[in-house]
């Protein structure tokens, strides 16, 4: 039996366990408990439950109002793990400087970032959006649709990352990404950033923007961008989408090519 003296000894850091990772416990309760709570009250998937949310708060064919629709569930009902509003900014400048043509997404989930990419395109471009989860996937594909782009300017593929890469050239005629999103599992960052190598689909000058490095974090795709001197690279540093005072950042690469 612990005698009351060292349980009250223990109480002090208690407390100050509590308060250091106090953003982490909000984020837990906002992205696993009330989840789980809500799954067996409403009979549906959080990715439903948010789709009807856009439904009903945002204008068919007006993607700010769709995204708007999406952050204001984020912030104030539950939480996914969208790029969020400021990320999502960034990586909208992103875009705009590049102007890329032809762009590769890896992880649509419920289709915002697909929504927040497509709509800072070129005239011309197109974006193929690659989601291994079939129900993730089907809201994503009403998402992007309601958002007004169609099959030529969005491309919604359900299969693994890993799967899809190899097959870009043979099967989608791609012989050059000009932008890579990748917001898919972290592990598979680096895997797949060597696929994209070594399926030649990458050429100098396309930029890779990969979220969350830092939170979660992917330490073994920063380890390899320090040392394989293929990229210019730096990192966007930012907080975790919808979070407060949880430190995120995004890495921005360029790719210098074969030397
Ligand atoms: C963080 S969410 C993506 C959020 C989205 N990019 C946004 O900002 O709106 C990650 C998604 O990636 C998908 N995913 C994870 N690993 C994948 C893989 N290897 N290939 C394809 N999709 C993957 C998951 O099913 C999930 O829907």
């Amino acid at each position: 039996m612990v005698s009351p003296a060292i349980a009250f000894a223990f109480i002090p850091l208690l407390l100050t366990l509590i308060i250091r990772y106090r953003f982490y416990f909000v984020l837990f309760y906002r992205a696993v408990l009330v989840r789980i709570w809500k799954d067996c009250v409403t009979g549906l998937s959080r990715e439903e439950r948010a789709f009807q949310y856009v439904l009903t708060h945002a204008t068919p064919g007006d993607t700010d109002s769709i995204l708007d629709a999406f952050d204001s569930w984020c912030s104030k009902v539950e939480y996914i793990s969208n790029i969020g509003p400021k990320k999502g900014k960034i990586l909208d400048r992103l875009l705009m400087e590049q102007s890329p043509l032809t762009v590769l997404e890896l992880g649509a989930h419920c289709g915002y970032s697909t929504v927040r990419i497509a709509r800072a395109l070129p005239l011309g471009a197109r974006l193929y959006s690659v989601e291994m989860d079939q129900g993730n996937a089907a809201i994503a594909e009403k998402i992007i649709r309601l958002a007004g782009f169609d099959d030529d300017t969005v491309e919604l593929i359900v299969n693994p990352s890993d799967e899809v890469i190899p097959r870009l050239r043979s099967d989608y005629q791609l012989e050059r990404l000009d932008f890579v999103f990748m917001d898919h599992w972290k592990k598979c960052y680096l895997p797949d950033l060597q696929l994209l190598e070594s399926y030649g689909l990458l050429g100098k000058g396309s930029m890779i923007v990969a979220d969350n490095v830092l939170f979660p974090g992917a330490p073994k795709f920063l380890r390899y961008l320090r040392k394989c001197g293929l990229y210019e690279w730096k990192i966007h540093r930012a907080t975790l989408e919808y979070s407060k005072g949880i430190r995120d950042g995004m890495a921005e690469l360029i790719y210098q090519g074969i030397k």
